[in-house]
């Protein structure tokens, strides 16, 4: 995960900040592995009902522009509504027009912005959000 996170991301979390988000138990880490290679994509997130929020999001270089993220967000609206949350929700740097292509196209929507939050890159955080919809059958369970 650690390995994974270095590659992808300019300002990494550190061994600490993994150990610190497990000992959550509202904190879980998902690897993507695909037949024939190793892990090539990961999500950390936190859910605690009935809102989630993505904490990281990221493919391997080589791995991207294959619908693999796309797909692990699709993963996670499952897994989240199985857990009656309601919206999901992030930060993202607004420079970052690879992740903010991404979110918007799954339907996310900007709810606020924090001017000059990143540094590294620098950039505004966009919070965006997803309100998540249960057909009458979810719902009724
Ligand atoms: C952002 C990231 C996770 C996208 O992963 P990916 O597997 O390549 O994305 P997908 O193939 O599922 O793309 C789905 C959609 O996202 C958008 N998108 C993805 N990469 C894009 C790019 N480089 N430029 C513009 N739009 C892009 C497109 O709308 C795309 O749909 P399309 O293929 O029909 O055009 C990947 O670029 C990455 O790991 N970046 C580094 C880490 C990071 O910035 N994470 C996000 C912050 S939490």
């Amino acid at each position: 995960m650690m390995k994974m996170d270095s590659l992808c991301f300019s300002a990494a979390w550190s061994e600490q900040d993994y150990r610190e988000m497990q000992e959550q138990p509202t904190f879980s880490n998902w690897l993507l592995q695909v037949p024939t290679a190793a892990q090539v994509g990961m999500l950390s997130f936190q859910s605690v009902p009935p809102e989630l929020q993505i904490l990281r999001l990221a493919v391997l270089l080589d791995w991207r522009k294959q619908g693999l993220a796309q797909f692990m967000l699709e993963q996670l609206e499952i897994v989240a509504k199985s857990a009656n949350v309601e919206s999901l929700w992030l930060e993202v740097n607004s420079a970052n027009k690879a992740a903010t292509a991404l979110y918007y196209k799954q339907g996310y929507q900007e709810t606020g912005i924090r001017k000059n939050y990143f540094i590294n890159p620098l950039g505004d955080a966009l919070l965006l959000k997803k309100i998540l919809k249960y057909d009458d059958k979810q719902a009724a369970q």
